[in-house]
């Protein structure tokens, strides 16, 4: 325990939470992050180092910006960093594997029956894994999306360009290889036949638009040289 000047006394499990939670990247930040992107796309995973983002940090921050509320992260990855770290909590993260950080309940063997009440979520995020979801469960999991997320309430779809998807794939892999780390959590897991590197603008925005979502709009990852962006919906 430690105390505040008003002599209040803060708990160390908040102090901690405090110190974990990410501050979103400032304009500076996204200044020396767009000019190293090169350097940060072949070293930089999962870990800021050097003063510099990670693409993880880079997609985390874009795609908090456009959550509107309680959010629902479906794919999550291990230590279900999006809700803790950049969310405060304010959500869950789902996956169906069990990485190293989650817990009972964040593992969903059956995406297509979510077990979360109709309307329940503010925001939806498929964040770097609508093309790991099974091509034949894809529409069954964003209808699924579509039915807890509330109405007026958004999605976002997080997807690299076909080029840089399937590179930073090939990278992540030899980078474990060579120094053995464990950064490819999809090789982790096992990839399925059904998953793809990558999925086309046109597929993500026509299963979107099947599922249910409107105004469905692309917004490129700036510092990322535009090559990694995300497709935002909207539940009527
Ligand atoms: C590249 S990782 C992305 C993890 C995390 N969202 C991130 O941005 O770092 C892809 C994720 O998709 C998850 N995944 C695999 N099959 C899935 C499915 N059917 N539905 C939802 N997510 C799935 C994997 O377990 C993995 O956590």
């Amino acid at each position: 325990m430690a105390g505040n000047s008003r002599g209040v006394l803060w708990h160390l499990p908040d102090l901690v939470e405090i110190v974990e939670r990410e501050m979103l990247r400032n304009g500076f930040q996204k200044v020396k992050d767009f000019a190293t992107f090169p350097l940060r796309a072949i070293t930089l995973f999962y870990e800021d180092r050097w003063g510099l983002s990670s693409l993880a940090t880079e997609r985390f921050d874009y795609v908090r910006r456009e959550v509107r509320g309680y959010c629902l992260d479906v794919g999550c990855g291990p230590n279900n960093r999006f809700i803790n770290s950049y969310m405060d909590g304010n959500g869950k993260g789902i996956d169906v594997f069990p990485y190293d950080g989650l817990t009972e309940e964040n593992i969903v063997t059956d995406m297509l029956h979510l077990p979360f009440e109709d309307s329940s979520f503010d925001s939806v995020t498929f964040i770097a894994n609508l093309n790991h979801v099974p091509r034949s469960l894809r529409d069954g999991e964003l209808a699924e999306a579509y039915r807890c997320l509330r109405p007026g309430g958004n999605i976002v779809v997080t997807m690299g360009s076909p080029i840089a998807e399937i590179l930073v794939h090939k990278v992540v892999g030899a980078y474990d290889r060579l120094f053995g780390t464990r950064y490819d959590v999809d090789t982790e897991r096992g990839m399925s036949e059904e998953e793809e590197y990558f999925l086309t603008s046109a597929e993500i925005v026509e299963r979107l638009a099947r599922a249910g979502f409107k105004k469905i709009t692309h917004k490129k990852f700036l510092s990322q040289w535009g090559l990694n962006g995300m497709f935002i919906g909207w539940k009527p």
